[in-house]
């Protein structure tokens, strides 16, 4: 199995999808760290719970300096002897150090059919526009935020009675779904016959 590093910074709701498939002896990967650049995030509990290693680089303690911060973050994950870095919910913006040590090896999860909506708050942004469609995407990590290589993308209507929070359910519903899938499959590329 490919070792894995997942990174978060929230609840963990897409990290927990990793954890669960993981645990089928069938599939390719397993999470060797849980990091997390909040040391509160709800889902540092879930992994430890599942008897990950997790590791909290608080953002807050380096100031402004956010390669110094990202120079901890990736000896963390080196350590950890992770090939593939999943962010899950990372709110942040990375600079060129972390994204050149993992490039082709980081992928990323978007609530938005990307290049449509990128950044925050796009369940709001996708029903404010008139989106009749809305979904996930999961890209590689390349210097734009949001930006980067497609792998994957998935569909969801936006209905009209939709809020925020209905619409953002029902997009994570599939991102749990996506993300597995598509894990597996950049495995199975990078790793032909295994
Ligand atoms: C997910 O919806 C993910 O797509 C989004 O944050 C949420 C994290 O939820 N990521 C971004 O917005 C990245 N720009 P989770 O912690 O329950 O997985």
């Amino acid at each position: 199995k490919t070792p894995i590093a997942v990174l978060i910074s929230g609840r963990g709701s897409n990290m927990r999808a990793l954890i669960e498939a993981c645990a089928r002896p069938d599939y390719p990967a397993r999470i060797v760290l849980v990091l997390s650049n909040r040391p509160d995030a709800g889902g540092l509990e879930v992994a430890r719970e599942a008897g990950l290693p997790t590791i909290a680089i608080d953002h807050k303690a380096f100031g402004k300096d956010r390669e110094a911060h990202e120079i901890k973050v990736d000896e963390a994950i080196k350590a950890s002897g992770a090939e593939i870095v999943c962010l899950a919910g990372y709110m942040r913006v990375l600079t060129p150090y972390l994204v050149n040590a993992w490039h082709g090896k980081m992928l990323n999860i978007h609530p938005s059919l990307l290049p449509a909506f990128p950044g925050l708050h796009t369940h709001e942004a996708a029903i404010a526009a008139g989106a009749n469609e809305h979904g996930c995407t999961i890209h590689f990590v390349t210097s734009g935020v949001d930006e980067g290589p497609v792998l994957a993308q998935a569909r969801v209507p936006v209905l009209p009675s939709d809020t925020p929070e209905t619409l953002a359910a029902r997009v994570l519903e599939q991102e749990h779904q996506l993300y597995p899938r598509v894990l597996a499959d950049v495995i199975s590329r990078l790793h032909p016959g295994v």
